[in-house]
């Protein structure tokens, strides 16, 4: 076994890059390092800005969050979290977080910025999706999501609002601040929810109903398979132009969920139906793609996705939205 004298391990989040004789050594930045533009966005506890890296001119995504408003309304480890989570991603798909710093009022965290803006945004203009354009984004949606599960996180708000689009229309996941990370020696996945089971606390509650998976509903651990539920959501509304589960009420859009209650409309592609109707199951482990049905592979074998190059997406050209 191995010896533990003299080493140890600094339990920092210290990496190479932090060590100024790294080829790759980035330097610290702080509030006064960036020029800070137009607004690209508002949360309840946070501004997401425009801000400019005086050392080298590029441009990036700035989310500064209010510390007083954090604390009042104890959100504190929810922005742990955020960060935590986000760190521990390096895909093209998805936001990287470049650096963290504060000053006495703000946390801000400095992300890429994705100057196409939301997923949304373009469903809402553009829906229904061709079946080429749609399952570009399924793919490439899909494989953010298998980035986030090998790293022992699961995200839990996949939306149309949190899949951004950079300058070649590609996609880039944010928004962590729902995530949930997997402690990584849990053999049983099932051991810790603490939080999950309290449904009157849960903040999954928070983001929109409409993407809500029946186990959270049903006040179950959430799992990996969430995730592919919200894909479904995701795949359903891009073919629909609408999110599956609409009802004038959150109350009523839970009923709708937790029933499976789900028409499709008439033109509705019959291959986006079938892989919409294995994901949006009640049961997770029955979801297509759940470990159980073979992981994400099975799903990459689904007729949806017939002739993407699974290799080459993040290279590829992007279908055009217009
Ligand atoms: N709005 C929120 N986050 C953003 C980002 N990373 N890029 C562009 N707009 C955003």
């Amino acid at each position: 076994s191995k010896s533990t004298t003299m080493t140890q391990s600094t339990p920092t989040t210290t990496t190479d890059v932090d060590n100024p004789a790294h080829p790759l050594y980035r330097h610290r930045r702080t509030v006064v390092d960036f020029e800070y533009g137009p607004v690209l966005g508002e949360g309840s506890y946070s501004t997401v800005l425009v801000g400019k890296d005086k050392k080298t001119g590029k441009h990036y995504a700035v989310k500064k969050l209010d510390k007083a408003h954090i604390v009042k309304n104890d959100k504190v480890k929810y922005v742990m979290i955020e960060r935590d989570a986000l760190s521990k991603m390096n895909h093209p798909g998805i936001v990287r977080l470049y650096w963290t710093f504060k000053d006495n009022r703000s946390l801000y965290y400095v992300l890429d910025l994705a100057r196409n803006g939301e997923l949304y945004t373009y469903i809402r203009r553009l829906a229904p999706f061709d079946m080429n354009t749609a399952q570009f984004y399924a793919a490439e949606i899909l494989l953010a999501i298998e980035h986030i599960h090998s790293r022992g996180v699961i995200h839990r708000d996949i939306k149309p609002e949190n899949i951004l689009l950079d300058d070649n229309l590609h996609i880039k996941i944010t928004d962590f601040g729902s995530a949930k990370i997997i402690p990584p020696d849990s053999a049983s996945k099932k051991s810790d929810d603490s939080e999950d089971g309290n449904a009157g606390r849960s903040r999954s509650f928070v983001g929109t109903a409409e993407y809500v998976s029946p186990e959270l509903l049903r006040s179950e651990p959430t799992l990996q398979e969430a995730d592919l539920w919200a894909l479904g959501c995701v795949i359903y509304q891009m073919h629909a132009g609408r999110s599956p589960f609409k009802a004038a009420t959150d109350y009523l859009i839970f009923q709708k969920i937790k029933n499976r209650d789900l028409a499709f409309p008439e033109d509705f592609p019959e291959v986006a139906k079938d892989i919409v109707e294995k994901l949006l199951v009640l049961e997770p482990s029955a979801r297509l793609g759940s470990e159980a049905t073979g992981g994400i592979e099975a799903l990459k074998q689904h007729p949806y996705f017939e002739g993407v190059d699974w290799e080459t997406v993040w290279e590829s050209q992007a279908p055009p939205l217009k």
